[in-house]
């Protein structure tokens, strides 16, 4: 039997960490818990989890229950981190754990009260060609890094979507892109200062955002995301010499790498790995002591402050540091 994990929440998502938990022999999806309790035994019956919680509360009392996945809107995440963190249970949140830096650290310091592991979730951090695209850049397969270029939007026609809504921490920028701004701090460091610019939706969340990013030394960012936008996915390092690009990152299992020197494809590979799965292992090797966490407290905090610097930026339309 793998570590025990249980659902929190009936969200969407779930079901692309249950096609990863499939793929893991080190963890075992055992339950779920819903607001509703019907709501859990359906999908627990669907699902074919062994147990369903009418409450989330009565999942975080299961002593059974080793690993709590946090899959709930993004301004919830923190909340229930550390109920489940105070329940002795390692924790699993889905990104964004907040846009607030105090309240990544308040997470944590439960994590380490209690000791147990707390990991924001993004998963594309462990697919193979994501450590493969850090690797080459930081092996100077393009020279001298000086741009990162990302961008990340789709089509957000479901009016009653959690993303639209202030109060449970929805935007484009916290749903998409965190992932641009984690992938550019992933191969660029931290950001010393950033410039962004927003488009409000009539809920007042950023409905489109774009950014601008210097890391230290001479490194430049930018990013795009937005929801009333077509679907674009891309990621790209680009050196003094070459690039790198991942096609597409963050969304997708199959995945091409390409490596350019001056104009040139010179090389271009695919890999198929489930980033769920990646990042299952990973937690529960973490867990059991036998590896570090790819994504830690450092890391988190961080992306926290450059989440928290581009908000402001857009907000006064200045320019913020993290
Ligand atoms: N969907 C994706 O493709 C995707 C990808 C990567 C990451 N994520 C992340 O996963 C998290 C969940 O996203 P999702 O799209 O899966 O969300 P979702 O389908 O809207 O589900 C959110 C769940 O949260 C629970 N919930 C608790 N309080 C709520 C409230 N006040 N309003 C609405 N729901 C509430 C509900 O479960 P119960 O009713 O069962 O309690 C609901 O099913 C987000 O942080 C998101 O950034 C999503």
């Amino acid at each position: 039997m793998g570590v025990k994990l249980a659902l929190l929440s009936t969200a969407a998502i779930n079901d692309a960490l249950l096609a990863g938990a499939r793929e893991s022999k080190l963890v075992d999806v055992i339950g779920v818990a819903s607001r509703e309790h019907t709501r859990a035994e359906t999908y627990a019956r669907e699902r074919g989890l062994e147990r369903a919680y009418g409450s989330y509360e009565q999942l975080l009392d299961d002593a059974d229950v080793e690993l709590v996945y946090v899959a709930l809107p993004n301004a919830l995440h923190v909340e229930w981190a550390v109920k489940a963190l105070q329940a002795g249970k390692h924790v699993l949140s889905e990104k964004p754990l907040s846009r607030a830096p105090a309240e990544v650290e308040r997470a944590f310091d439960a994590a380490e009260r209690a000791g147990c592991l707390l990991m924001e979730g993004f998963m594309y951090r462990h697919h193979p060609q994501t450590k493969r695209m850090l690797e080459l850049v930081r092996e100077g397969a393009v020279g001298e890094l000086r741009l990162v270029r990302s961008q990340f939007s789709f089509t957000l026609d479901r009016p009653h979507d959690v993303r639209w809504s202030g109060e449970l921490g929805g935007g484009s920028l916290l749903d998409l892109g965190c992932y641009c701004v984690n992938a550019s701090r992933a191969l660029a460091g931290e950001p010393d200062v950033v410039y962004a610019e927003q488009t409000l939706a009539p809920s007042g969340v950023d409905v489109r955002f774009a950014a601008t990013m210097r890391f230290g030394g001479d490194v430049l960012g930018h990013f795009d995301c937005g929801f009333d936008l077509p679907r674009r996915v891309e990621l790209e390092a680009v050196g003094s010499d070459g690039s790198v690009a991942i096609v597409p990152p963050f969304v997708e299992d199959e995945v091409r790498l390409e490596l350019r020197r001056g104009e040139s494809l010179t090389a271009s590979e695919t890999s198929i790995a489930n980033r769920y799965g990646c990042e299952l292992d990973n937690v529960a090797r973490a867990i059991g002591g036998n590896e570090p966490p790819l994504l830690d407290r450092d890391d988190a905090v961080a992306q926290a402050r450059t989440l928290d610097a581009l908000l402001r930026s857009a907000e006064t339309g200045l320019p913020a540091s993290p």
